[in-house]
């Protein structure tokens, strides 16, 4: 039974199928996967690799399409959209943090964290850019290339880069996976941080126990099929 104060989900998928590959390769990655996220909670996605949990958060982000079930996202279907509407819809919603950075290389930390402000046609871009960056304890490093700062540095201009736009939403893939622990200790010390602060929803795929362990659920996949919540008995 629904309870009437707990506010309805930003973020709801519902009996998704997702296959990839062709042919012979042909896979069944996600199998009637179905979730539910609250508006500002934090959920960490484990499971063993191959279980699904990158193309899960693909799929959050629009950017991979299901064959089968709906995807809500901020009140929005995303199934009928197009490309376009798709990209226009996250650029205002959603926020993605990735494993391996994926700054482009030829901009500066700046320019990177200004792009998807440029995008959405801000005009106050670079100030905003310049304050994000600050925020991450960036704010000296703002012409240098990504070649020219550690892979912490870099993940915390992709943090900035993803936070700048105010999404609701943050989606991560194993943000900390190619940092060393204390580094990767201060990336999710920013991401909770920046979380409280803003009020955003929050899902992280990790396999590090502890980092899991710091959300307020976990949602496991195995083999493409959530596991039931043995802590959600209603
Ligand atoms: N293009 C593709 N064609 C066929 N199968 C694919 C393709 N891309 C991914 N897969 C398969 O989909 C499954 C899920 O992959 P996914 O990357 O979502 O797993 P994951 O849980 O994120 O794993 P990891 O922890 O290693 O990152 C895997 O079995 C993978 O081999
Ligand atoms: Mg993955």
């Amino acid at each position: 039974m629904d309870d009437i104060a707990t506010p309805s989900p930003i973020l709801s998928l519902s009996h998704i199928d997702l296959y990839l590959g062709t042919g012979p390769a042909r896979v069944h990655v996600l199998k009637d996967v179905s979730v539910a996220v609250r508006p500002g909670e934090a959920v960490g996605l484990v499971g063993a690799s191959g279980s699904g949990k990158s193309t899960l958060l693909m799929v959050m982000a629009g950017l991979e399409r299901a064959d089968a079930g709906t995807v809500e996202v901020a009140g929005t279907r995303l199934t009928g959209l197009d490309e376009d509407a798709l990209a226009r819809f996250r650029g205002r919603h959603v926020g993605i943090v990735f494993q391996s950075f994926h700054l482009i290389p030829t901009m500066t930390a700046l320019e990177n964290v200004a792009v998807p402000l440029e995008l959405a046609g801000r005009a106050d871009a670079f100030a905003r850019a310049a304050r994000e960056l600050e925020a991450v304890g960036l704010g000296a490093r703002g012409s240098h290339y990504p070649a020219q700062l550690s892979g912490g540095e870099q993940q915390r201009v992709a943090l900035a880069r993803a936070l700048a736009p105010e999404p609701q939403i943050l989606l991560a893939d194993e943000p900390t996976g190619n940092l060393d622990e204390a580094t990767g200790r201060q990336i999710m010390d920013l991401i909770f941080a920046a979380q409280r602060a803003r009020g955003m929803t929050l899902v992280i795929v990790t396999h590090d126990a502890d980092l899991a362990a710091r959300c307020g659920r976990v949602v496991r996949l195995r083999s493409g099929v959530v596991v039931p919540e043995t802590a959600e008995v209603t």
